[in-house]
């Protein structure tokens, strides 16, 4: 045989194979939308990423299941919130799965390492909670696109609610890693603008809740108000700590409101009376989107649904949209951008919209703990936008 021949004959026997699909590797074969869920299932943030799992999902079943027509597949990956697998862990979802789109995360740490894989191969991520600054300030990119909050935008409009309570010298506690530093940062600048004082700042690091000395301090320093970013399991140990050390009552609590998120069960809620946030959802937000919403989600999930459902479920509705204007074709990427950059998301929250660094332009609500209820007091910041500093897009 020839060589010409030869060539024709395996040509034809290619085609042959891959019209009946066998030497197709098994992602091309199906038409389906790869989805990536990278979300910390277990650790002190395992209900978060349930949250926003659970959020995500829902949205899509609203939908049929489908973005622009075409059926989807889900892959699933706990990070675990721990920051040195980021990389790899994103790199299950996006190398060996192949997916089409990553969903994740919640820590900042991890989200790094998201955004790194983000950056190299040009997957498009949403971003369900993480705050990290960089994503949507200097590291911005055109496909990381954001639905939950900058870590300094719900921390800027408390500062200014605790002055008008005349609270004028307050500690900050935190985590330390980069959520923790960001809202303190966000609350640095609201508070000394409002006219505060921080007298001290204090942290310990990710996941440590050993909070027996920190709390000693605080109650020798006497501050008129201590302000914190905690969230999840150790948001709640905090609480239980605050009281158990004879604090509430005596110098009151303030946070982001990710410290009393999806946290006020029965248990906890005696503890957590009267403690004042900022954030960008209550489920006590007298809307009828919120309304059906819960009503749906409770049905779903046999649960309230929190903060981190929320931001899931606009993450569904974001990709939602741009999969829509792309008749599903997710390689379009130049459409699918510009249709999830211009989206105006009919969120539980409240409609927001994107801010030209891929980031929600939304307002931010001045909740308190009655009952087991983050009840809405006041809009604390109209349709507030994160800086979006050093960001080239737009
Ligand atoms: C973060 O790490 O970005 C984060 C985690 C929980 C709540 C809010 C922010």
């Amino acid at each position: 045989m020839t060589t010409r021949r030869l060539v024709l004959t395996r040509s034809a026997a290619l085609l042959g194979a891959a019209s009946s699909g066998l030497l197709i590797p098994a992602h091309a074969q199906s038409n389906k939308i790869r989805i990536g869920l990278m979300l910390p299932y277990t650790g002190t943030f395992a209900q978060l990423g349930q949250a926003c799992d659970n959020g995500f999902r829902m949205a899509l079943e609203e939908k049929g299941n489908k973005l622009g027509g075409r059926e989807i597949e889900f892959f699933k990956v706990d990070d675990e919130s721990e920051p040195s697998k980021g990389v790899e862990n994103a790199n299950k979802l996006v190398q060996r799965d192949k997916v089409d789109v990553l969903i994740g995360t919640v820590h900042s740490g991890v989200q790094m390492g998201i955004h790194k894989v983000a950056r190299e191969t040009g997957v498009l991520n949403i971003i369900p909670n993480a705050g990290m600054h960089a994503a949507t300030r200097a590291l911005c990119a055109p496909n990381v696109f954001r639905t939950s909050f900058t870590n300094s935008q719900p921390t800027l409009a408390l500062g200014k609610a605790m002055m008008a309570k005349g609270h004028k010298k307050a500690v900050w506690i935190t985590w330390k890693y980069a959520a923790g530093d960001e809202a303190g940062e966000g609350f640095k600048e609201g508070y000394l603008a409002a006219g505060g004082t921080i007298v001290k700042e204090l942290g310990l690091p990710f996941p440590n809740v050993e909070f027996q000395a920190l709390l000693t301090e605080i109650a020798s320093i006497k501050p008129d108000a201590v302000a914190c970013f905690f969230s999840g399991g150790g948001a709640s140990k905090f609480i239980r700590d605050y009281a158990a050390a004879g604090l509430k009552g005596k110098i009151p609590l303030y946070g982001s409101g990710f410290l009393t998120e999806g946290l006020l069960d029965d248990e906890l809620a005696p503890s957590a009376q009267g403690i004042m946030t900022t954030l960008h959802y209550s489920t006590s937000l007298a809307t009828k989107r919120n309304d059906a919403f819960r009503l749906a989600y409770a049905k779903t999930f046999k649960m309230q649904p929190d903060v981190y459902a929320v931001q899931g479920y606009d993450a569904g509705q974001l990709l939602l949209q741009g999969a829509a204007a792309v008749n599903g074709d997710l390689s379009n990427k130049k459409a699918l951008y510009a249709a999830m950059e211009a989206a105006v998301i009919d969120s539980p929250r409240g409609k927001w919209t994107m801010s030209k660094a891929h980031n929600p332009v939304q307002d931010i609500y001045l909740r308190e703990v009655k009952g087991k209820e983050n009840v809405v007091l006041s809009v604390a910041a109209k349709a507030l936008s994160d800086s979006g500093a050093g960001c080239k897009l737009g």
